[in-house]
């Protein structure tokens, strides 16, 4: 797979068999003496080539969904499975994209720089090759141009895509991305999100997208998790119906875009102001 393969028009039919999969997975924090359970026998499935968001109250364990799937975090109890392997520890495959950009680039490195770091660790190759299939990264995050550049000298959001760039070219088949744009200002965040599904469609990749934003998540998923307080459990399961390829504003102006967004933020809602529990309540949704 190369950065320019060719764009997958039928985007509904790349959803494939489970990628990865959590059997009651359970994990506790323990801090000074306290404990914190933040699962407590959470499964659930992911399919490969989807776009998964997963959105909740802040503190549910978000984040540690995903550092336990890239295996930078271990269940207290239960298993997680990558392509029916158990993870133990980071697994080739998946990368781990930060919420904190600015931390996961190297400063005193270019954006050829910093890209061609994520090629070193993962393959060796020749060095022209190399520069070429940077090259390639970079025209696919819309950086061409800035190649000499260091990170001081560029916005957010072309920071955000170079961390991007360097993670994709490890060729993974899964990207695990916390809050990737929340540090943007709103316009390039639109853009961003526009990158990052034109992306998605150009390469085989399964994506797994941690967001607050109830509407970022509608535009951008196939599906979404919906959680409730810790102990989290999945409160909504959801298909996204809406159709590809999504456009920055038609997009949101369906009325299942506005009807899906209004269920997750009543939801989230709900428990912020303690409405549901962590644990099933009766009534709650599958
Ligand atoms: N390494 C850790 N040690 C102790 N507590 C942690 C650790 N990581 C997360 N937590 C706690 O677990 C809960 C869930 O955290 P997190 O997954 O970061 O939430 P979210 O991403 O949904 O905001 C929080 O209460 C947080 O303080
Ligand atoms: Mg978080």
């Amino acid at each position: 797979m190369t950065a320019s393969a060719s764009p997958a028009t039928a985007t509904k039919n790349r959803i494939g068999a489970t990628i990865i999969e959590a059997r009651d997975v359970g994990k506790v924090f323990s801090v000074n003496q306290n404990s914190l359970t933040v699962f407590d026998g959470l499964s659930y499935s992911v399919r490969a080539g989807s776009f998964l968001s997963i959105v909740g109250p802040s503190g549910c364990g978000k984040s540690t969904l995903l550092k336990l799937i890239a295996g930078l975090e271990t269940p207290t109890s239960g298993e997680i499975f990558f392509e029916g392997r158990k993870v133990a520890g980071p697994a080739r495959g998946m990368i781990y994209v930060f919420q904190q950009y600015s931390k996961s680039i190297f400063p005193w490195r270019t954006v050829i720089e910093n890209i061609d770091f994520g090629l070193q660790s993962h393959r060796k190759m020749p060095r022209k090759h190399a520069r070429d299939l940077c090259m390639e990264y970079i025209r696919l995050v819309g950086l061409d141009g800035y190649e000499n550049y260091f990170p001081y000298q560029l916005s957010g959001g072309m920071q955000q895509r170079v961390v991007i760039a360097r993670a994709l070219i490890c060729e993974p088949k899964v990207l695990l991305m916390d809050e990737p744009f929340s540090a943007v200002d709103a316009l390039t965040r639109a853009i961003l999100q526009e990158l990052i599904l034109k992306i998605w469609d150009a390469i085989p990749v399964t994506i797994l997208f941690v967001t607050h934003d109830v509407e970022e998540a509608v535009f951008l998923s196939s599906h979404i998790f919906s959680l409730t307080k810790a102990p989290a459990r999945i409160h909504q399961d959801l298909d996204v119906d809406l159709a590809w390829p999504r456009d920055p504003i038609r997009t949101r102006a369906e009325p299942v875009f506005t009807q899906t967004r209004q269920k997750l933020f009543a939801s989230i809602f709900l428990q912020e102001k303690g409405g549901l529990a962590g644990k099933p309540a009766a009534g709650a949704e599958p």
